[in-house]
């Protein structure tokens, strides 16, 4: 249970803001870090919380992009699958990611490294088609360039003090907003 295991943070959190109901995303934040992802418990326990319907969490859960409802991959790769991209032939790059890592009907790869999420416009069409893949820019890309990211990121996953997993990284960049705010 988040309200025991971050008891002080949940206070901090919520002494922020007027309303204890506004400390909903960073609460949404918290429970995906320790749940793994934004599980119905998760979900369950910030209503609890903050004394809201379990279905307004769903609902910001479905919403905002950095939310999974399912567990995922080390690596999340958002692959754009609007206009732009698309005329620069962002739905053959999709099909062409799939496929090679192998993805089942979830998006996920079977060595649970890498789940691929088709998404709307990430404002880079000038450099499309493109990826967001743990919160960070991959443009202009093709198919040699997938492989070589792809590549990099596998020695990263199995290196020592390697890459963050996406869940860690999007509690991290959470943190660090409410640190700047
Ligand atoms: S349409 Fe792909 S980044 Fe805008």
């Amino acid at each position: 249970m988040i309200s025991e295991k971050y008891a002080d943070e949940i206070k901090g959190i919520m002494a922020r803001f007027p309303s204890k109901k506004s400390a909903v995303l960073p609460l949404m934040y918290l429970a995906q870090h320790e749940h793994g992802y934004m599980s119905q418990a998760a979900m369950q326990e910030v209503a609890e919380l903050l004394d809201l319907d379990p279905t307004h969490i769903l609902s910001l859960a479905g919403f905002y992009t950095m939310f999974y409802e399912e567990p995922v991959g080390k690596f999340v790769l958002e692959i754009c699958n609007d206009l732009a991209c698309c005329l620069r032939s962002g739905e053959d790059f999709l099909a062409m990611a799939r496929q090679k890592l192998d993805v089942d009907a979830k998006g996920n790869s079977k060595d649970g490294l890498f789940s691929i999420k088709p998404v709307m416009c990430l404002a880079a069409c000038d450099n499309a088609p493109m990826l967001q893949c743990n919160l960070k820019y991959y443009e202009n890309l093709d198919e040699a360039k997938f492989d070589e990211l792809i590549a990099q990121l596998r020695e990263r996953a199995d290196s020592d003090g390697g890459d963050l997993h996406v869940i860690q990284k999007i509690a991290a960049y959470a943190k660090s907003l409410d640190g700047a705010a």
